[in-house]
């Protein structure tokens, strides 16, 4: 048990709440054997200061030969007018790798939370989906076009990226008994490559996962229903980049607690347990995978101790599950982290960082969730 771990801390409170994490990690290693071993670099900002550019090329090259990459975040004012920007480094990185299917899970890691949602608890309450959005083709890549008075990105699809995301969808709903119930999400009425997108999308599902119970949905009323009756789509919503951009964003909203969300993005489907190797599979039968919270470098309060570290733990819990097949021990953190979020509902000690409205600071708050780990 185990494996290679690439770890990019970054900027500002990428670093802070990184190190609380692989504290995590240490008790899992001693409560059961499995030994990772952990290579330390730069991205960002840190490696434009030491070596002129957002990422190396041997950086680059070590996030494909090992078997996962954990990251924290990039970015800050004070590389605000370099070239390239440090943000660059990390859709480097992702294009290097190939991870194209981005998950983010909509949920309540503890249901105390639930308060902190814009919606109404009634309406939120139960929510439970994961966005996987397709992050390396569609309108954010290929040829553009930028004249003075003209401009033009393709939003263009091929099978086979239509194919390799769709079935992330498929496989991960397939790890569930009955499996979850999958949304495809497109614009089929005015787009195109909605409409290929959609076609590609039924034939593999038919074909490969006759099971799984999938429909379609317009972009645009998704967006709308995500607010309205989110619980309607608890299971896997599949959808291309630039929707799924726009949708995920929108479901981090929804949780209203940004330190929190976790997020994975997979070079492959998820392996089934005695599965024969495969597309984006690790030296360890997982997904090589990349993972990181959602938030940013929040530069407003790095180097005082604040940052909320469940973001990054969740992230750490994706990466056992995915990368190493540890889904045990990923429920454990998940436990473990929803445990110290519910302490007040306990009648134990409120253990919560400012931007949840605690007074706890990134230290506490991660004891609390390692003694929970060693606990459970
Ligand atoms: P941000 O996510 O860093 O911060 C937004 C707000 O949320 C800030 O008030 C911050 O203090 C708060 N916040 C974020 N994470 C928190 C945590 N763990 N605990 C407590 N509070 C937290 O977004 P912002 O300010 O737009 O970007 C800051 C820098 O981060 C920029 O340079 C941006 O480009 C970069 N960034 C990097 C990302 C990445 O590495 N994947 C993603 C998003 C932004
Ligand atoms: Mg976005």
């Amino acid at each position: 048990k185990g494996g290679k771990l690439l770890i990019l801390p970054g900027d500002h409170i990428g670093p802070e709440v990184v190190s609380e994490a692989l504290k995590v990690l240490d008790i899992i290693e001693e409560a059961t054997g499995a030994k990772f071993e952990r290579d330390f670099d730069l991205c960002g900002g840190a490696s434009l200061d030491k070596h002129k550019d957002s990422v190396t090329e041997a950086v680059l090259q070590k996030s494909v030969e090992v078997d996962a990459v954990f990251f924290g975040s990039a970015g800050g004012p004070e590389w605000g007018h370099s070239q390239p920007n440090p943000e660059s480094g990390l859709l480097r990185i992702r294009h290097k790798m190939q991870i194209f299917a981005n998950l983010r899970p909509c949920n309540f890691a503890s249901k105390s939370l639930i308060h902190r949602s814009p919606i109404k608890p009634e309406i939120i309450s139960g929510v439970d989906f994961t966005i996987i959005r397709e992050n390396c083709g569609g309108a954010y890549y290929g040829s553009k076009v930028e004249e003075e008075d003209y401009g033009c990105d393709p939003w263009e699809y091929r099978r086979s990226e239509i194919e390799r995301v769709v079935r992330v969808a498929g496989a991960l709903a397939m790890q569930h008994d009955p499996p979850l119930p999958v949304w495809s999400v497109d614009k089929a009425n005015v787009l195109a490559n909605s409409r290929v997108w959609r076609r590609i999308t039924h034939e593999i599902f038919e074909k490969e996962f006759p099971k799984v119970n999938i429909r379609d949905q317009l972009a645009d009323s998704l967006a709308m229903l995500l607010i309205t009756k989110p619980t309607a789509f608890n299971g896997l919503i599949v959808t291309d980049n630039t929707f799924g951009d726009i949708l995920s964003d929108e479901s981090g909203g929804l949780t209203g607690s940004l330190g929190l969300l976790p997020s994975a993005s997979l070079a492959g489907p998820p392996a089934a347990r005695g599965a024969e190797p495969g597309l984006g599979r690790n030296s360890v039968g997982g997904v090589v995978g990349l993972y990181e919270p959602v938030h940013g470098s929040a530069p407003d309060i790095s180097g005082k101790g604040l940052a909320n570290p469940v973001g990054q733990v969740l992230s750490l819990a994706m990466m056992l599950r995915y990368s190493f097949n540890m889904n045990h021990e990923a429920e454990v953190v998940e436990q473990a982290v929803a445990k110290v979020l519910d302490s007040k509902a306990d009648g134990g000690l409120e253990v919560r960082t400012g931007d949840l409205g605690g007074k706890a600071g990134t230290a506490e708050m991660s004891e609390a969730i390692q003694r929970e780990v060693r606990r459970l």
